[in-house]
């Protein structure tokens, strides 16, 4: 697995591109995510939340954002980041009953699962189930299976759905790359969404 707490001590942190490159696909993943739910959206956790990219924006939105990440300096960059009102926690979310964070109705994952084995995988669907409300989804970006997978990650959808057994696979759709640099736009990235059966 990538070393993080490496890359984001020099500063070599080329996901944060995908914010701005593809914010109006995030948007609309994310709009997709309040639709028939009632206000107030409750609660959602950013799964390797990394320096906050993404989970301000679910705060924005009016969801109880929650951003977890397993690197302390990128949780350090993430709080004073701001804004006030969104909670940032260390933590490892391949065991997530550890970091004693609640339950959630909204999971969001843009690339912290990609990186993970099969163990590792299972795990964090373990925690992530245990920590689930009734009806709660799940929003995962992940590289898909290609060469560049054991350097930079990537899974198939059944490794998504064999580490979510108790869940179902709404919907699975390509993300946009464009406007992203190599390798970013040869990674075959894939927008998975559940749902807690
Ligand atoms: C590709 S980065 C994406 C970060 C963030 N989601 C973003 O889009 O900016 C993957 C993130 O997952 C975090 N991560 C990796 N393994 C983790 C684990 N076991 N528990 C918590 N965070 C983890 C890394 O520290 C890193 O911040």
């Amino acid at each position: 697995m990538a070393d993080y707490a490496r890359m984001y001590r020099f500063g070599v942190t080329p996901w944060e591109r995908y914010g701005e490159a593809a914010a109006a696909s995030v948007a609309a993943v994310l709009d997709r995510e309040e639709d028939g739910r009632s206000r107030p959206l409750g609660r959602a956790l950013d799964l390797g939340c990394g320096r906050g990219q993404f989970t301000p924006e679910l705060a924005r939105r009016g969801w109880e954002a929650v951003g977890v990440d397993c690197v302390p300096a990128a949780i350090e960059a993430a709080r004073a980041k701001g804004p006030e009102g969104v909670a940032y926690v260390v933590g490892d979310v391949t065991d997530l009953p550890a970091a004693g964070l609640g339950t959630f109705g909204f999971f969001l994952d843009i690339g912290c699962f990609q990186g993970f084995d099969a163990e590792q995988r299972a795990a964090q669907g373990r925690g992530v189930t245990a920590s689930a409300e009734p009806g709660a989804t799940l929003l995962m970006l992940a590289f898909g299976v290609t060469r560049l997978r054991s350097r930079i990650g990537g899974v198939s959808q059944a490794e998504v759905e064999d580490a979510f057994p108790g869940w179902d696979l709404l919907d699975v759709r390509a993300a946009d790359t464009a406007g992203l640099g190599w390798p970013m736009n040869r990674t075959s990235p894939q927008w998975y969404r559940l749902r807690l059966a």
